[in-house]
This record gives structure tokens, C-alpha cells and sequence, in this order.
């Protein structure tokens, strides 16, 4: 049976998890976060009291089989898609890949992984629940509330637990691929990758493999792209 804590307030629950005494399915949580961590050495940043900061504890052991870790990040996306979709059954919610979660074309989640060590793996999502628009960080984000969504964060928190151990534990890596590739929307989308080292792939994408990996067709060849930042050529709404 996994537990959620909940903090008044933390720099990181990243962190929170590393650091304390934590098993499989383990959650700790806040709307007060501090010190949030993005990928690739970004910031998170909270307003105070509006965006949900939670973090669950992994073994990889207790995965219905062998699927792979990069394919992690796209899985907790799925679930919070799932989850506000049971509240917003209309809502334009999707994965972007490779760690985002977004309401038509602005950003309102991210995940961040972060394997510290061979068998223990941290899932931190970040939620905007309740930003008023001058209060987001970004011109690119939004929040939930902004588009008429009312969610409680407990209620919230709990539920994506829920759902994704439930999906990491119960499906396999063929199952996880389609749910993913459902959430996407990007198979056969025009789009642009702008690489790790600032090279540019446009193309379409073909298909999300096992590792999350996408496959870009760019006319001449196809790119298998594990990491990077994609822009749709024409967002999804
Ligand atoms: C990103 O968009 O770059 C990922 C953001 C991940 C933020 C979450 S909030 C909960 C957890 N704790 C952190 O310090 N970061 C993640």
C-alpha cells in the first residue's frame, strides 16, 4: 500500500523523496514548492499555492515487465491526461513529447525523472492547477483553472498515483506504446526537432518506438530522436 505525504511546503519533492524514507508507490506532495527542478538543468517555477508538485518512488522491479525507463516519463503524462480527462471530458489535453503535458497549444504540466540509483527511480510531475494567467511563469504555460477545469490537488495527487502505478504495473511495454501513441497525437505530424546540440530535424514523425524514442522521416532518412524539443508544425487544438 503506497502513502502520500503532504508538505507544507519544500524546495524539491524530488529531492524530498531522495532524501527520506521512501518505498515503491510512495508519494510526497505540495503546492508550496520552492526549488523546483525542470529537465536538462531547467527551473520549475511555483506560484505559491497554485501548482501541485508531486514526486512518486519507482522499482523498476515491480513493472509488469521489462519497459523501458525512458519510456517513464511519457507514461506519467498519459496518466494525468487520463485522470483530468475523467473531470474534462472535452478538454484538448496531450502528451507532448517527450515530457509535457499540454491544454491545446500551451503547457501545463511537466515531468521530471531522475534515476538515483539502479533500482529506485523518481517521477516528479508538476501541475499549473490554479494560475490566474498574470501568475503563470511563462507566456507558453497555462493552467487548469484557466480553461474552466477545477481540480482539488489532493484529489488529484492521489488519483494520478493511482493511475500510474496502474499502468506501470499492470501493462506491458506494447500496451504502454499504445496508450502513448494515442495521447500524442505526432504520428504523421510535420514537425521540427531541435536536437541536444542545436541541429534541426524537420520531417513527420513515423512512429513512437519502445525506448520513447521517435522516428522522424525527413524525406531522405529516418531519425530515431530520444531526446530533444519538438514543435509541431501545426499544433494540435
Ligand atoms: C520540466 O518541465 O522541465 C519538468 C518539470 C518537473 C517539475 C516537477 S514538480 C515535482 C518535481 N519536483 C521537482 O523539483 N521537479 C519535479
Amino acid at each position: 500500500m503506497s502513502s502520500l505525504t503532504w508538505l507544507d511546503t519544500t524546495p524539491s519533492t524530488n529531492s524530498a523523496i531522495r532524501d527520506g524514507d521512501f518505498g515503491h508507490g510512495d508519494g510526497v506532495a505540495t503546492v508550496n514548492q520552492t526549488e523546483g527542478r525542470g529537465r536538462i538543468g531547467r527551473e520549475w517555477i511555483e506560484f505559491p499555492g497554485r501548482g501541485l508538485a508531486l514526486s512518486v518512488k519507482l522499482d523498476p522491479r515491480r513493472f509488469a515487465d521489462d519497459a523501458p525507463l525512458t519510456l517513464v516519463p511519457l507514461v506519467a503524462g498519459v496518466a494525468l491526461v487520463d485522470v483530468v480527462e475523467r473531470i474534462a471530458p472535452n478538454a484538448p489535453l496531450w502528451v507532448k513529447w517527450p515530457n509535457d503535458v499540454y491544454l491545446g497549444d500551451h503547457k501545463v504540466s511537466g515531468v521530471l525523472t531522475e534515476l538515483v540509483e539502479p533500482g529506485t527511480m523518481i517521477v516528479g510531475i508538476g501541475v499549473n492547477i490554479s494560475h490566474a494567467v498574470a501568475e503563470l511563469p511563462l507566456p507558453t504555460a497555462t493552467s487548469l483553472s484557466i480553461h474552466g477545469i477545477d481540480v482539488d490537488s489532493i484529489d488529484l495527487a492521489e488519483k494520478w498515483i493511482e493511475r500510474f502505478l496502474a499502468l506501470v504495473e499492470t501493462l506491458g511495454t506494447d500496451e504502454l506504446l499504445n496508450h502513448v501513441r494515442r495521447r500524442l497525437g505526432l504520428v504523421g505530424k510535420q514537425v521540427t526537432v531541435e536536437m541536444p546540440d542545436n541541429s534541426v530535424i524537420t520531417g513527420t514523425v513515423v512512429d513512437l518506438v519502445a525506448t520513447g524514442a521517435l522516428t522522424v522521416d525527413d524525406g531522405d532518412q529516418r531519425h530515431t530522436v530520444l531526446a530533444g524539443d519538438v514543435r509541431t508544425l501545426r499544433p494540435r487544438t
